[in-house]
């Protein structure tokens, strides 16, 4: 395979790992940590994993490890840094005894429960060190929940001698980690499960994971194309860029982007039903700006647009449960539908009456996308659903019966973007391709610890990558109770947008200025690898702002 220069640069790239790793290390048991709700729900459901200490890591003497085999699966959407979690954990794997093996499942949790597999050679880990994407064994959405998948699990571990697996995913695959963890557990299989953060959308975390491994990047990609298009804007002053972000319900990756790249409007999902919003309460809100930009001659702007917004309006929020509901329990009925219009009108009369009228009020097209297919765990596609082009529509309508009343003077082009995918696989940037090494690396020293239904982390990672910690959490600490595909399941909580904490209060601190002016365009330009630290080497300003640092 060709490889550009940069790639083949990359290759050579040693990821930075904490000096508490250099050496050799045991392990700390903490105190017991446990849910912040539904404890007694959760204790019930994983009575053989719940309760577990919180893991730290701490200098030690050389040991000899018995030989394992090890399984690694990528679950769920692409993140930066999904190939050197699996270099970490092989790395890790080999400096314990260099006759462990490493396997990995083709195709995610479906390839495990498939027995579609392949051994994961030092040629082929060197081939991937430090590249995006999850090609190296591919990833999908399998949900882990029946007797049969488990037991199909448990079959090609005894198989290939299996001993322990890491799953490397975000809140739903780390579900699969820790109800797998329990199953195995129960059974005395003696296979241990490991998971390990993953997902751009930044809301697998708590007080003890400081971020999820890929958003670093996938907002960094995101903020380099939002600055071009701005500079774009601030050039050739005709065209507000309406720009729809990937994130799915929280708005992390917004507020990330906003913070670098300062556009005149951000919408935060969050905000938007704290305040009890309305669509129409939103679109005045985008109005308001562009009024005022127009009446000063500045008909040209950005505004960034969470994709999973319309899941906050509350009354979107009622229609969307209800056609959960309505998927989840008549989908063979809805599926043996064959036009779009007989789904429609099926739809239709199932909605109450307020429903109803929402259903109504939308444009065919976004009417459609909502009852799309739920994903394996029940999630409605918000990265299908073209809120941009919805915001747009209704804000043209409203500027031209302002127009029309005198009131706004200036002229209104919009353009539609979406940016997902583009950041998914870019080459992770130092922190992600840093960060999962280690993450890797933990994993495998919790399995040497003979761990089970633990997610490996590492904190203080707005500090230089040597003095970070990597922990191990109980994964049942993280899991609350939830309604999915029509039934309450334990599942981890998502962390959203927290309105009180300094990201969210420096975005509101600077709205208005960088509503008024072009001049507050910030420009990021693309990820640099090789460079000065302060250039290469920065964590997210979520992050600084989290740990209290200044921007
Ligand atoms: P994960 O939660 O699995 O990490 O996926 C994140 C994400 O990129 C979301 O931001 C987006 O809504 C979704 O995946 C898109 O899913 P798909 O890849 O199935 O289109």
């Amino acid at each position: 395979m060709k490889q550009s220069p940069l790639q083949i640069a990359r290759s050579w790239y040693m990821p930075k790992i904490p000096t508490i790793f250099q050496t050799h290390v045991d392990i700390v048991e903490q105190t017991f940590i446990e849910p912040n709700n539904d404890k007694e729900q959760i204790q019930d459901i994983f009575p053989y994993t719940y309760g577990q200490p919180l893991i730290k890591f701490k200098a030690g003497k050389s040991k000899e490890y018995p030989q394992i085999n090890v399984g690694v699966i990528l679950s769920g959407g692409q993140a930066p840094g999904g190939h050197n979690v699996i270099s970490g954990l092989f790395d890790g794997l080999k400096r314990l005894n260099p006759a462990n093996r490493l396997f990995g499942f083709i195709g995610g949790p479906g390839g495990m429960v498939a027995h579609n597999y392949t051994e994961l050679t030092k040629e082929i880990v060197d081939a991937y060190r430090n590249t995006g994407g999850f090609d190296i064994i591919g990833s999908d959405r399998t949900k882990l929940e029946t007797k049969e998948q488990f037991d199909k699990c448990i079959e090609i571990c005894k198989q290939l001698n299996i001993t322990a697996i890491v799953i490397v995913g975000g809140d739903d695959s780390n579900t699969n980690a820790c109800v797998l963890a329990e199953y195995f557990k129960q059974k005395i299989t003696g296979i241990q499960v490991i998971g390990c953060p993953k997902t751009i959308d930044g809301d697998l975390k708590n007080e003890y994971i400081e971020t999820s491994f890929g958003f670093d990047t996938a907002c960094k990609v995101y903020s380099e194309l939002i600055g071009n298009i701005q500079r774009d804007a601030a050039s050739s002053k005709k065209y507000w860029h309406f720009i729809r972000l990937m994130g799915r319900t929280a708005s992390h990756i917004t507020l990330e982007c906003a913070l670098m790249s300062q556009p005149n409007i951000t919408i935060i999902s969050e905000e938007v039903a704290e305040k009890n919003m309305t669509l129409a309460d939103v679109v005045d809100d985008i109005v308001r700006v562009i009024i005022d930009r127009g009446n000063a001659g500045k008909n040209y702007g950005t505004v960034l647009i969470p994709e999973g917004l319309i899941e906050f309006i509350p009354a979107f929020k009622k229609l969307i449960n209800a056609l959960n509901n309505l998927l989840a329990h008549n989908n063979e009925e809805f599926s043996a539908l064959k036009t779009p219009d007989e789904q429609r009108e099926y739809i239709k009369g199932s909605l109450n009456t307020d429903n109803l009228a929402i259903f109504r009020s939308l444009p065919i097209g976004i009417a459609q996308q909502l009852t799309r297919q739920r994903d394996p765990h029940g999630n409605i596609q918000v990265s299908l659903i073209e809120t941009e082009e919805l915001l747009i529509e209704m804000v043209a309508k409203r500027l031209a019966q302002l127009k029309a009343e005198g009131i706004y003077k200036g002229k209104f082009a919009a353009i539609p973007h979406f940016f997902g995918y583009e950041g998914r696989c870019a080459i992770p940037s130092n922190f992600d391709a840093d960060y999962t090494y280690t993450l890797g690396y933990t994993s495998a020293l919790l399995i040497a610890n003979n761990k089970t239904g633990y997610m490996a982390a590492v904190q203080k990672l707005s500090e230089p990558a040597t003095q970070w910690q990597p922990i191990g959490v109980p994964i049942t600490m993280l899991m609350n109770m939830e309604m999915r595909n029509g039934k309450m399941k334990p599942v981890i909580k998502k962390t959203l947008v927290d309105l009180e904490k300094a990201p969210f209060k420096y975005l509101e601190s600077k709205r208005r200025k960088w509503a008024a002016n072009h001049s507050n365009f910030v420009y990021p330009g693309p990820i640099q690898y090789f460079g000065p630290s302060e250039v290469c080497d920065q964590p997210t300003n979520t992050l600084l702002l989290e740990h209290n640092k200044s921007l």
